[in-house]
């Protein structure tokens, strides 16, 4: 590991939002955030609305995941919480009592596919029911390779979904084995020649690197099959080990790749990528140059939020289900996680409300600053909180640039191609809610 990797090798988050879960404030109440919602409605109606669907169930239990999820294999469980997250979703038509225009849906989880087919149509059925989704919305959903099956698919793309992301990670098999995780590569193959033949426009690949017995042939091997398959998008992540909190991580900790290692995986996975034509797209990300979202890029329309890089810019996105988060520009929500709790709270009072932060107008600019760098690489217009960076902020900026990862901009800043990787420690050096408060969160390291 090189001098620079050493250094910037630091747990960060990844700044799917600031402030980041961690630091919220959490002193709104459930009443604030409906009253804040309302009002972003009213000021975003037009713009439409974007819908995350967390579906927290999966039959077996993939021991390096970090996701919010459920094990179980018994399938009765799926009437009662797609209820729960219907009746969650009426309360918000009742809050803004008209026909909703929806730009988004994405359903995450856990697994959607874990599903029938036909309950999702129930749920999406349910969701778009007087309302009206836009011509150009984005409908997409996580499917698992080895139980997404070709009805699914159908249903989905009648219902108006073109996009899919697959869960791949590894191709190797004593990769596989070990993360519990097995799903042979001729699986993969049936289940992508599916969607594209039913129609599906843009099919992800999540990939990720820094998994036990990985090395450098496993993941050249794993990206010689991803040629084959050749998706139009590709999320490359880098392993979170956090054991605390999921403790299945320990059972194959002796087996993970030291520090030096998982970034020379890194190197030569991004280079194997460059070489089949994924360009790099914000951070962890890959897209063809004939996908949306490189298009995006090229014509400045990139975002981010919640469910991670997107072409249309929703200022409300709701967010239904246990654990599920919402932002509403002006604040941010979190459900319950719980399954049982999300349910009951649901059952009695139409919402599970958890924790929610309200912004400050400073949290918003850096909000705006950090979703600028993240999307593009460099600050795309003039950021007022550029003029009023405390101390620490100009301290670690001015580091960052001697180190060569950023330069200075007419308007702001921009990241140099060795400051690619460290994105996530130059989001972090704007990150006073973190300067604010001294105890450790924990984060993956970068
Ligand atoms: C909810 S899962 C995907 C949907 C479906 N459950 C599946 O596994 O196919 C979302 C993605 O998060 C990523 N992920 C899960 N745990 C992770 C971890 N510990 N570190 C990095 N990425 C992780 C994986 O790439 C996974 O595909
Ligand atoms: S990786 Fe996906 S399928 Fe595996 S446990 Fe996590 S959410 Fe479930």
């Amino acid at each position: 590991m090189n001098d620079l990797a050493r250094k910037y090798n630091v747990p960060v988050p990844r700044y799917t939002s600031y402030p980041t879960v961690p630091y919220w404030e959490n002193t709104a109440t459930a009443e604030d955030y409906f009253q804040l919602t309302q009002a972003a409605y009213l000021r975003h109606a037009d713009q439409g609305v974007a819908i995350y669907i967390h579906l927290p169930f999966c039959e077996s239990l993939c021991t390096y995941c970090g996701c919010s999820k459920r094990i179980t294999k018994n399938h009765e469980v799926e009437r009662p919480y797609i209820d729960s997250v219907l009746k969650e979703w009426n309360t918000y038509r009742e809050l803004f009592g008209e026909t909703i225009k929806i730009n988004a849906i994405h359903l995450g989880g856990g697994t959607p596919t874990f599903f029938s087919a036909e309950n999702l149509k129930t749920l999406i059925e349910g969701i778009i029911a007087d309302n009206h989704v836009v011509e150009r919305a984005e409908l997409s959903f996580e499917g698992h390779p080895n139980n997404t099956k070709e009805k699914h698919l159908k249903t989905l793309y009648d219902l108006g979904f073109r996009r899919v992301s697959f869960g791949i990670q590894d191709f190797d098999e004593k990769v596989q084995l070990t993360i519990n995780r097995v799903q042979p590569y001729q699986r993969v193959k049936e289940v992508v020649e599916m969607a594209r033949k039913i129609g599906y426009n843009s099919i992800n690949f999540d990939l990720i690197y820094g998994l036990p017995y990985q090395t450098e042939k496993t993941i050249s091997d794993t990206i010689e099959k991803v040629s084959r398959l050749m998706p139009d998008r590709i999320a490359f992540y880098n392993y979170a080990h956090l054991p605390q909190a999921f403790p299945a991580q320990k059972s194959f900790e002796k087996f993970l790749p030291t520090e030096s290692e998982k970034k020379r995986i890194y190197e030569i996975g991004k280079t194997l990528l460059n070489q089949l034509s994924f360009h790099e797209v914000g951070m962890d990300h890959f897209a063809l140059a004939s996908d949306e979202l490189f298009i995006a890029i090229k014509e400045n329309r990139l975002h981010r939020n919640f469910m991670g890089y997107t072409c249309l810019q929703s200022k409300l996105l709701i967010g239904l289900g246990a654990s599920s988060i919402s932002d509403t520009y002006g604040g941010y929500m979190q459900n319950v996680k719980g399954v049982e709790e999300y349910k009951l709270l649901v059952l009695n009072q139409g919402y599970a409300f958890a924790k929610a932060h309200i912004m400050t107008e400073r949290d918003i600019q850096i909000k705006e600053l950090i979703a600028d760098l993240i999307c593009h690489e460099m600050t795309t217009k003039n950021h007022a909180v550029l003029n009023t960076l405390n101390d620490q902020t100009k301290q670690e900026l001015l580091e960052l640039k001697n180190d060569g990862l950023i330069q200075a901009t007419s308007n702001g800043l921009k990241v140099n191609k060795i400051g690619v990787p460290y994105l996530r420690n130059i989001c972090k050096a704007f990150d006073e809610r973190m300067q604010d408060r001294n105890e450790a969160v924990v984060f993956s390291k970068n």
